[in-house]
């Protein structure tokens, strides 16, 4: 058998992102391993599940650096040596650079807890409940240059409730970034995502969105 591809998953918090990656790759379900876990937090629980996977970690803390620039340039050479196809963020707290985003073109994805282009920035689901939006959602896309901006790949919807607070509409929307991530990871290895100028066609899966209505619940 041939050695799967591997991945590279940058995390800064609690990287439950990071372990429904790991599950599905363990299950079989995404054609590729992750290879190495980095933080820029050394205290991230993120490291914490890499290692109980055996897995290596690597911190690079950005106040090690004097830019933006240097800190992507060290993120870039760690990435480049684990030999990653694809970087995944998931829950990286660091606006990356046109150093970083260039250095994988099209091979970046990234998670983000709101249904992009609303809400972009760190507080997703705080300011869908603020704004009073009836529906929420996760969104994975490819990373470009600005903030939560590049091509959607993947994004599944959850109602919101009158009782909601941050953190229950947060852990609803949680669960659906742990279904949709793998679902990306494993459609970009099978080499059915498309890039068309802002649009990303699925191959053979023209419909794939309908998918999360089945599970509004979870
Ligand atoms: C997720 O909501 C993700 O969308 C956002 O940060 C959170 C990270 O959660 N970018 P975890 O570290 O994967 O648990």
């Amino acid at each position: 058998m041939s050695e799967q591809p591997v991945i590279a998953v940058l995390v800064s918090g609690s990287g439950s992102n990071l372990q429904a990656i790991l599950d599905a790759s363990l299950r079989g379900e995404i054609p590729c391993r992750v290879g190495i876990v980095i933080s820029n937090k050394p205290e991230a629980y993120g490291l914490e599940r890499a290692r109980k996977h055996g897995i290596p970690t690597e911190v690079v803390r950005h106040t090690d650096f004097p830019s933006r620039e240097a800190f992507d340039r060290k993120l870039v050479e760690t990435i480049r040596g684990s030999g990653a196809a694809l970087v995944c963020l998931a829950g990286f707290m660091r606006v990356l650079t046109p150093v970083f985003v260039r250095a994988f073109p099209n091979r970046i994805l990234n998670i983000h807890p709101a249904l992009l282009p609303s809400f972009p920035g760190t507080h997703g689901p705080k300011q869908a409940l603020e704004y009073g939006v009836r529906f929420s959602g996760c969104t994975v896309h490819f990373l470009d240059e600005g903030v939560d901006s590049g091509p959607i790949v993947v994004q599944a919807a959850v109602p919101v409730y009158d009782d909601d607070t941050e953190e229950s509409l947060a852990a609803r929307i949680l669960v659906q970034e742990h279904r949709i991530y793998p679902m990306a990871i494993r459609l970009f290895f099978q080499g059915r995502l498309k890039i068309e100028g802002r649009r990303v066609r699925i191959e053979g899966e023209p419909r794939i969105p309908e998918f999360f209505h089945r599970n509004p619940d979870a």
